[in-house]
């Protein structure tokens, strides 16, 4: 197949199209932001990108916190309506019937239709040209307690989650693999070799540790 090469363009894709709030519970705002990821894992890092001509910014920038909300499906309109409107001219929470909620430790709310949140601290704000970067602390995961199994471990396909890319909204699809699938054994063959092993060593004497002599 022929290759085309094009100039260097924001192609990379997909993206999580976040809905990130800041303010105050009395005032707060929502801005949807393509231009986000994780930075590093220890400590648990992350940016955003935001033109300083957005109503957003300065607030961002004045209060050094935000909050990503995780982009959920079923409120793709909301999504990308929070998107194209400021809240320089109108309440965006009232107008999407977002309901706002404490975070212990911040200022802004956070969302309560969106079940998984990241509460962010800024330690520093990168201008890169068209965006600055908003580099920030994670300094807590916000999520529903219904998100869990019985173990207590996040199951997020729960969350409903959706992509962006190349101006275009995706619902994400099946799950296929997960971390580490490709070199794991596969679990029939693994159980296989165990019961083989248990088999082997059924009739042998139970290993019992000599006990030693306190030093
Ligand atoms: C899918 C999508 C992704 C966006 N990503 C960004 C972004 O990464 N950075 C940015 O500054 N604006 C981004 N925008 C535009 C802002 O969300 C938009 O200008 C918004 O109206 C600003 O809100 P505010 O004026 O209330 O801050 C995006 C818009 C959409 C629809």
């Amino acid at each position: 197949m022929k290759k085309l090469i094009w100039p260097g363009a924001t192609l990379l894709a997909p993206v999580p199209p976040v809905i990130v709030t800041c303010g105050s519970m009395e005032k707060p705002n929502a801005i949807t932001i393509g231009w986000t990821g994780i930075l590093n894992s220890h400590p648990p890092k992350t940016y955003i990108s935001i033109r300083p001509e957005r109503y957003s910014y300065n607030i961002i920038k004045e209060s050094g916190e935000f909050i990503i909300n995780m982009p959920t499906a079923k409120l793709v309109k909301e999504i990308d309506w929070c998107g194209v409107r400021s809240g320089a001219n109108e309440d965006k929470f009232k107008a999407m019937n977002f309901t706002p909620y404490a975070v212990d430790g911040f200022n802004c709310p956070a969302i309560e239709e969106i079940p998984l949140a990241l509460t962010c601290r800024v330690t520093d704000i990168i201008p890169l040209g068209s965006h600055d970067m908003f580099m920030a602390d994670i300094v807590n995961v916000v999520v529903n307690e219904d998100m869990l199994d019985e173990k207590g471990r996040l199951e997020i396909e729960k969350a409903g989650l959706m992509a962006y890319a190349h101006g275009q909204y995706f619902e994400l699809g099946k799950k296929i693999g997960s971390f580490g699938f490709s070199v794991k054994k596969p679990e029939k063959q693994a159980k296989k070799k165990a019961k083989s092993f248990q088999q082997k060593h059924a009739s042998s004497k139970p290993y019992v540790k000599k006990k030693t002599a306190k030093k």
